[in-house]
């Protein structure tokens, strides 16, 4: 990701509930994915043909979880390019990049976020732990984490994204 993708992810970040939810403005957002350039974290963008605009994003860091495993932050599609397949072709792509520093990723998905739950529940991860009232009040964080297979630690898998 570079800051002129950042730029263009943040206009449209702060659209999605789930972020509006957070309370995240196109100003922080950027803010945000610009601190984790700098600070060296793993962040992906997908691209579509003809688009000079990532469809889409990912921010893992690689020792995030318990100072130990992966964790991935954010993952998003841009609004209208969702539910066809994009955001899974991604999270294969974070995953074989995980793969790299650790043997399990880990992520958080908001309780209200039935979708994305579902989504991740469809890649094979598995909820391990609630926690109530974590990054705002009255909204529980679930923690999901996924072993990555032997295949994707040797590099097999082939990334479907930039
Ligand atoms: C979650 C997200 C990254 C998935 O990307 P995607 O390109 O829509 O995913 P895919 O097309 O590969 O898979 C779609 C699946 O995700 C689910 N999904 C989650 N949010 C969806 C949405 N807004 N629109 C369509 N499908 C969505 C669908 O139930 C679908 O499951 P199914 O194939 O079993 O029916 C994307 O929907 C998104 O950006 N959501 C908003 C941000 C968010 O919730 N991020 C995750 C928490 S950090």
């Amino acid at each position: 990701m570079t800051h002129a993708d950042a730029e263009l992810l943040a206009e449209w970040i702060p659209q999605t509930p789930l972020w509006r939810r957070y309370g995240l403005t196109s100003a922080r957002a950027f803010s945000l994915l610009l601190g984790g350039i700098d600070a060296g974290d793993v962040l992906s963008v997908a691209a579509i043909d003809d688009d000079p605009a990532p469809a889409g994003f990912a921010w893992m860091l690689p020792r995030g979880t318990f100072g130990r495993s992966p964790y991935l932050r954010w993952i998003g599609i841009r609004p209208g390019l969702r539910g066809h397949g994009l955001g899974g072709a991604l999270l294969t792509h974070v995953e074989s990049l995980a793969a790299d520093h650790g043997r399990e990723l880990f992520l958080l998905a908001a309780d209200f976020n039935t979708e994305a739950q579902h989504f991740y529940i469809r890649h094979g991860y598995v909820q391990a732990g609630i926690l109530p009232d974590y990054v705002v009040p009255g909204v529980a964080e679930l923690l999901y984490f996924k072993r990555l297979d032997a295949q994707t630690r040797s590099g097999i898998t082939t990334p479907t994204a930039e």
